[in-house]
């Protein structure tokens, strides 16, 4: 059935201080020969995933900017642009927008105009003083059309271009106004060929074309065109023009950049006959984890990681690590913590990263902090390696996001190599984020001579397995499928785990809650008779990820958790290994899973649950890929 289905249609990166909750958005500019309204909608369609409340579009032709925006998804937008067709151009830009300072409506969506409709900017992130400057220009006569922040930087940039600035240099004369996160895109009627861009505590990217050129919040938006980017560097603005690209810093001084070819083409980016692309990336797994495993091993035998920029003599006085992620990576790096503490006997913590920095945490310079991020853009996480910096400690990421400004401002990175994930839920960041963290824990265990080379080799042989089996579960999802078309109106549904089982109960039960809206709580087995337990009534569906069988203590005592929701009338998902009698006896649906070393279990028990939460969504009538309330990463606290 799953074949159908992956064949028949069910089947893509800034801060601002404390205090201020938002999500992000998604910009594109371009300049070329080509038709600059397919070529921006397409790059939105392709930025959807960072917000998708609002949309707009603003291009220059003969000498004048024709705006459109729409409150809703993008598709309203482009009935819009059908209904009232745009002159055709090649210069312009868009925005899909999630809201912070103002509710998504039409009038506050992106572009904002300044000078009279002479200048059009588009905004990512949060302007702080806003309400300062807003104050200030209201004072001038200066009438505002929206409740954003953004628009008092398209009337500063248009003032600045009024007063006889050039784009650029109106550009830098109004980033030295704001106080926030932001990337600016800009474009002036009077000014043929050119987008502007700035940015600060937030991404945006250059992709490099023959005779045109792109900007973008993620290279997803520009993939089909080239794959070659250009890393803009922190407090930059860049000047695109058909043939020419110019970096300055905000004070104008030459700036450095890095360009990079990007290593997946269009394909990845798009659904590719899935229904979803959360679908997509479940199914994506196997081959994500393999390629995140590929060429760590080198002609000596040895485990090794490319930009692990930290001295062996650095790791080898490490005394303490802590872990800090959010959300679906958080999980990932609980799981570390077993599979880290076990191989290296260093003592590892694990923070929610925004706990972090806020519980004052004791960090030394032998003090190793290991950040995990899918987008590397996350601002929580990016903040807490800012603290840990400077309290001197070593901060190692682990990112799905070549450069990326979690990556940037870390001493170290292992690249996961999922490729984009673009469904709001993380399947393929988590498991790939897995691999990561084991690869970690061995080249620890490795430079401080815990393990023995053949000992390492052989766990890295299993990790390599893990695609196969991997596949195996893919392979076999009928119960799955049924089991969530049974489950449309449960009112609640819990997840257990011990162990390494204990963060893929929480997973579980996140995956459920962010896609299908349904209440789902995961819980430490061992913990349920502490509280938990009075949950459980007559038929509340129970999910429980059962240890692989050598574990025995831990084994059993799972079984007996089973035992205890079961005399409850609880009715038992078992995820355990094939075979497993014990495990079967009190399952009500079981679903077997490949043998593998407990402490990689997490990389196939995880596969069902995902599909699960996908279906149960899917089936509810939800977008899964955009859930409400959520945008694929968190680029303010
Ligand atoms: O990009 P990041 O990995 O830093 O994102 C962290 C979380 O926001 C993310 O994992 C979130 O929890 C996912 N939507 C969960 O599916």
């Amino acid at each position: 059935m799953i074949e159908t289905r992956r064949h028949q249609g069910f089947g893509p990166t800034g801060v601002s201080s404390p205090g201020k909750v938002a999500f992000m958005c998604g910009i594109v500019g371009y300049v070329g020969p080509r038709d600059a309204r397919s070529v921006i909608l397409a790059g939105l369609k392709r930025m959807e995933y960072r917000g998708y409340d609002s949309a707009g579009i603003a291009l220059v032709a003969d000498g004048h900017i024709d705006i459109r925006k729409k409150s809703g998804k993008l598709a309203n937008l482009v009935a819009e642009l059908e209904s009232n067709p745009i002159p055709a151009s090649h210069q312009g830009i868009g925005h899909t927008r999630w809201a912070t300072h103002g509710g998504p409506t039409d009038d506050n969506a992106h572009p904002h105009l300044g000078a009279a409709g002479r200048v059009a900017l588009v905004h990512n992130g949060i302007i702080e003083n806003f309400a300062t400057l807003k104050a200030e220009l209201s004072a001038q006569g200066v009438v505002f059309t929206s409740q954003t922040d953004t628009e008092v930087a398209a009337h500063l940039l248009g003032r600045a271009i009024e007063s006889g600035l050039g784009l650029v240099e109106a550009m830098r004369s109004v980033v030295a106004r704001l106080e926030g996160a932001f990337t600016l895109v800009a474009i002036d009627s009077q000014t043929p060929d050119t987008v502007v861009a700035a940015r600060r505590n937030s991404p945006l990217v250059v992709g490099v074309g023959q005779g045109e050129n792109f900007l973008a919040s993620d290279v997803a938006s520009f993939i089909e065109y080239t794959q070659e980017a250009i890393e803009l560097g922190q407090d930059q603005i860049v000047e695109i023009k058909p043939d020419s690209i110019e970096v300055t810093g905000f004070d104008g001084s030459p700036a450095t950049t890095r360009p990079y070819h990007i290593d997946w083409d269009l394909s990845a980016a798009e659904k590719g006959g899935y229904d979803w692309f959360m679908r997509k990336e479940i199914f994506e797994q196997p081959k994500a984890v393999a390629d995140t495993l590929l060429g760590r091993i080198n002609t000596d035998g040895e485990l090794v990681l490319d930009e692990m920029n930290i001295e062996v003599s650095e790791l080898r006085t490490i005394d303490k690590i802590i872990v800090v992620a959010c959300g679906t990576a958080y999980h990932a790096g609980l799981i570390a913590k077993y599979a880290i503490e076990h191989w290296t006997r260093i003592p590892v913590e694990v923070d929610i990263a925004s706990e972090f920095r806020y519980r004052d945490p004791v960090i030394h310079r032998s003090t190793l902090v290991v950040t995990i991020s899918q987008s590397g853009e996350t601002a929580d996480t990016l903040q807490a390696i800012r603290h840990a910096r400077e309290q001197h400690a070593k901060v190692i990421s682990i990112c799905n996001t070549n450069g990326a400004t979690i990556p940037r401002e870390s001493d170290a990175v292992i690249y996961t190599h999922a490729g984009p994930e673009i469904g709001v839920a993380s399947t393929k960041g988590f498991t790939t984020q897995l691999i990561a963290c084991y690869l970690l824990g061995l080249y620890l265990a490795q430079v401080r001579g815990n393990k023995f080379g053949d000992e390492i080799r052989s766990l890295v042989e299993e990790l390599e397995a893990i695609p196969e089996k991997m596949d195996q579960v893919l392979d076999d999802l009928e119960t799955v499928l049924t089991l969530a078309g049974n489950s449309l109106s449960e009112p609640s549904i819990l997840f257990l785990g011990r162990h390494v089982g204990y963060p893929v109960a929480l997973e579980g039960a996140l995956k459920l809650k962010e896609i299908s809206y349904l209440h789902a709580e995961g819980f430490a087995a061992g913990e349920l008779k502490h509280g938990p337990i009075a949950l459980v009534d007559k038929g509340l569906p129970i999910f429980v990820v059962v240890p692989p069988q050598g574990r025995d203590q831990i084994h059993d005592k799972v079984v007996s958790n089973i035992q205890e929701v079961r005399a409850r009338g609880a009715r038992t998902i078992v995820l355990a290994e094939r075979g497993d009698e014990e495990a079967m006896a009190f399952a009500d649906v079981f679903l077997p899973l490949p043998v593998v070393p407990t402490l990689f279990q997490p990389l196939l028990a995880i596969l069902p649950l995902q599909v699960y939460a996908c279906e149960v969504a899917t089936l509810k009538g939800y977008d899964v890929d955009q859930p409400r309330n959520l945008a694929k990463s968190v680029t303010v606290e």
